[in-house]
């Protein structure tokens, strides 16, 4: 394998615009002109942002030439990417990582916070292919709701939009795993997509386990080089690397990946539970 191609073609792009998707979260649209052709909903972007760190960051919106990241701030990292304007630029190396299968013709897909950032090309793609899509977006609050209005704007016969607040302020009150519950008694699903905070994704994922339903997930950790080479990433007990062989996984590959649900590793190794 060719150097860029293992490193992800390190590039600098230039920011086209700076969309506010709430008080807090920005989608940054970059412009990656014709270097980047290939990508599959759940796949990362290694983000470079010069003087301050580079961070893994889900594509959230795939309109080549333009593509698009969408940043909750928490950290320096996130704190410079929400901050940036348009015309300033940084690096990007990638997609990485795996993608969620399109195998499916009735899809629950739940995203909870800024979780609804890759899920957004996968509602997209299945619809392409003919599947019926229920979407779940899931948030504390209905001004937290991410991509609220775009998913609004998209209903009809094969595209059913359900929010759940824990304040109440929209839709469904109360946690997402609840939501789901309550779905599950009048639908049935073939597959459960989902993205979000870990200790929701473990109990959507304890939900259907027993079922048929299909489960896939994308999951975050510390990331150093994104590719493979420094083993940050790697999943109790099983080795698997998050940016090689995740982020997202499937049911069957997370009922052996112990620290599912349960913990996670910061930036020097050391267990942090959730
Ligand atoms: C594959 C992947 C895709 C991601 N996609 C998005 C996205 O679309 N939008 C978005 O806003 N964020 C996304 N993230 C999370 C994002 O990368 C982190 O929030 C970011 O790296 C934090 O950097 P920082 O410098 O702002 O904060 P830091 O100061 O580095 O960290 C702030 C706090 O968050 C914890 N933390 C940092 N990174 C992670 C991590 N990867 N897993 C668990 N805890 C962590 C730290 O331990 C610390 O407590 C993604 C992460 C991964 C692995
Ligand atoms: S981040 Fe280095 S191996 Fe995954």
């Amino acid at each position: 394998m060719r150097v860029e191609n293992l490193m992800g073609n390190p590039q600098s792009v230039y920011v086209l615009d700076v969309i506010h998707e709430t008080e807090n979260v920005r989608t940054i649209v970059i412009d990656v002109k014709k270097r980047i052709r290939k990508f599959a909903p759940g796949q990362f972007l290694m983000v470079w942002i010069p003087g301050v760190d580079e961070i893994p960051m889900s594509i959230s919106l795939w309109d080549p030439p333009r593509v698009g990241i969408t940043v909750l701030p928490i950290g320096e990292g996130t704190e410079a990417l929400v901050s940036l304007q348009k015309r300033d630029w940084i690096g990007i190396r990638g997609p990485f990582g795996s993608s969620f299968s399109l195998e499916s013709r009735k899809a629950l897909v739940v995203g909870g916070g800024v979780g609804v950032s890759p899920l957004k090309p996968l509602v997209y793609d299945l619809l392409r292919s003919g599947t019926e899509v229920t979407m779940l977006i899931a948030a504390k609050t209905k001004q937290e709701l991410i991509f609220f209005g775009e998913f609004s704007r998209l209903l009809n016969e094969r595209f059913v939009l359900r929010t759940s607040t824990e304040d109440g302020s929209e839709g469904f009150v109360g946690l997402a795993t609840d939501a789901v519950k309550e779905i599950l008694l009048e639908n049935q699903f073939d597959t459960l997509y989902t993205c979000g905070p870990e200790l929701m994704m473990y109990g959507l994922y304890d939900l259907v386990k027993e079922s048929r339903m299909s489960f896939q997930a994308s999951l975050e950790r510390f990331m150093k080089c994104g590719c493979g080479i420094c083993g940050t990433c790697s999943l109790d007990p099983i080795g698997s690397l998050v940016c090689v062989d995740g982020p997202v996984y499937s049911g069957k590959q997370l009922s052996k990946i112990i620290e599912f649900g349960k913990y996670h590793r910061d930036a020097v190794g050391k267990r942090r539970k959730f």
